[in-house]
C-alpha cells in the first residue's frame, strides 16, 4: 500500500477528505510549518503521526526545506500531499521529490497562480472558476495538472460564499487524484507531462478528466 504524508499549514479540510475517503493508501505523517494548525488535531484523533516544522526557527527557506525532507523521509512516502501548505519550497526540495510531490491550488491553472485566487476571480469578473491537482514542480503552480473541477461564479458572489464552492469540489478531487496516483493509473512522466493509462475518460463537462 502506498505511504503518503500530508504537509499543511491550517484548517485540514482536504486531509479530512481524503482520510474520508477512505482510499487504498496510509497516510503515514502529517507535517505543519504551524504548531496551532488545527489538521493535526484532525491527524492525531485517527492516530496518524504528527510533525511540527516551524519555519520561524530556520535561519533561511533552504535550512527550512532540509529540515523539512529530513521528518519527510524518515517515512519514506511514496507520495506528498500539499494541502494549504503556505511555504514556498526550494528547487533543491521540489527536485528532490520530483513526480511524488502534489498540490491543491484554488483556481483553474494555470489561471490565477499564487495567493487571493477567490478575490482575484470576482474582481474580473471572471464567470468560471474552479480548482486544480497538479504535480509540483520549481515553478509556483505551473506543474503538470492531473484534474480540475470548475464551477460557476454567481453574480452575488462573496469571497466566502465562491471559496466554499471551490472548496466543495477540492474536497472531491484530491481524493480522486492520490486514488489515481495509488493505484499507479496516473503519474509524471520523464518529460514532465502527466501520463495515465485509464481507458475511460468520463466526466460531467465541468470536471475534465471526469471522476471513475
Ligand atoms: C485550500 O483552499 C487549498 O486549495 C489551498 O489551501 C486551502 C487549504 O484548505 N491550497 P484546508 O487546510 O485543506 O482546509
Amino acid at each position: 500500500m502506498k505511504k503518503i504524508v500530508v504537509l499543511l499549514s491550517g484548517r485540514g479540510s482536504n486531509l479530512q477528505a481524503i482520510l474520508s475517503a477512505k482510499l487504498p493508501c496510509q497516510i503515514v505523517a502529517v507535517i505543519s510549518n504551524r504548531e496551532d494548525a488545527a489538521g493535526l488535531k484532525i491527524a492525531q484523533a485517527h492516530g496518524i503521526s504528527t510533525v511540527v516544522v516551524q519555519h520561524n526557527y530556520y535561519a533561511d527557506r533552504a535550512s527550512f526545506d532540509a529540515a523539512l525532507a529530513k521528518e519527510i523521509d524518515r517515512f519514506t512516502p511514496d507520495v506528498i500531499a500539499l494541502t494549504g501548505f503556505m511555504r514556498i519550497l526550494t528547487a533543491d526540495f521540489v527536485d528532490r521529490y520530483l513526480g511524488k510531490l502534489i498540490n491543491i491550488h484554488p483556481s483553474l491553472l494555470p489561471s490565477y497562480t499564487g495567493i487571493n485566487t477567490h478575490a482575484r476571480v470576482i474582481q474580473d469578473g471572471v464567470k468560471i472558476h474552479g480548482c486544480s491537482v497538479h504535480f509540483v514542480t520549481p515553478t509556483l503552480d505551473a506543474g503538470p495538472i492531473i484534474i480540475q473541477a470548475a464551477v460557476p461564479v454567481l453574480h452575488d458572489d462573496t469571497v466566502e460564499t465562491l471559496s466554499c464552492r471551490v472548496l466543495q469540489e477540492e474536497h472531491r478531487i484530491y481524493p480522486q487524484a492520490i486514488h489515481w496516483i495509488c493505484r499507479e493509473q496516473v503519474w509524471m512522466d520523464a518529460e514532465g507531462r502527466v501520463a495515465n493509462n485509464r481507458l475511460e475518460q468520463p466526466g460531467a463537462p465541468l470536471i475534465s478528466p471526469g471522476l471513475s
